[in-house]
C-alpha cells in the first residue's frame, strides 16, 4: 500500500513536471505607427493636440494638402468632433502642416 502511494505520487509528480509549461523569451514585431509626429515647427503643440483620439498616421496619410485645406481640418477637428483647441494653438497647428504637409 505504502509503495502504491509512493509510486503514485512519483507518476503524479512526473506528469505535472511533464505539463508544466516552458516559458521562453519571445520577441514580437508590432505594426510600426509612429508615436507622433515628425519634427517641425511647433510639433510639440500638435502632439499635444492631435493625438488624443488618433494616431499621426491619420493626419499623415492625408495627400498633401495646401495651408487652407489644413485651416479647414483643423477647424473641422474643433467642431465637429469637439477637440478642445484653443485659437492660439490652432494657428501653430496650422502653420506646422503647411510647413511640413503641404505641396511645395
Ligand atoms: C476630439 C477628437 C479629435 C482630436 C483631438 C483630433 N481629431 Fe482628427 N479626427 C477625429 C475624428 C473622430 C476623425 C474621423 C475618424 C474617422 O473617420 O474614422 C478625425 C479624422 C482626422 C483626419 C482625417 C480626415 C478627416 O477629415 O476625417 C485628419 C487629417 C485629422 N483628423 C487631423 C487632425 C489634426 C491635425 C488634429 C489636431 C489639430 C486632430 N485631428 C485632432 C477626432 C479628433
Amino acid at each position: 500500500m505504502k509503495l502504491l502511494a509512493i509510486t503514485g505520487f512519483m507518476f503524479l509528480a512526473a506528469t505535472l513536471a511533464a505539463a508544466a509549461p516552458v516559458f521562453k523569451p519571445m520577441s514580437m514585431d508590432f505594426p510600426q505607427d509612429a508615436a507622433g509626429f515628425p519634427d517641425g515647427p511647433n510639433v510639440k503643440t500638435v502632439n499635444q493636440n492631435c493625438l488624443a483620439c488618433h494616431s499621426s498616421d491619420m493626419v499623415l496619410d492625408q495627400p498633401l494638402l495646401p495651408r487652407t485645406a489644413w485651416a479647414a481640418e483643423v477647424t473641422k477637428m474643433r467642431n465637429a468632433y469637439k477637440a478642445p483647441i484653443g485659437d492660439a494653438d490652432a494657428a501653430l497647428i496650422v502653420d506646422y502642416l503647411a510647413a511640413t504637409h503641404a505641396p511645395p
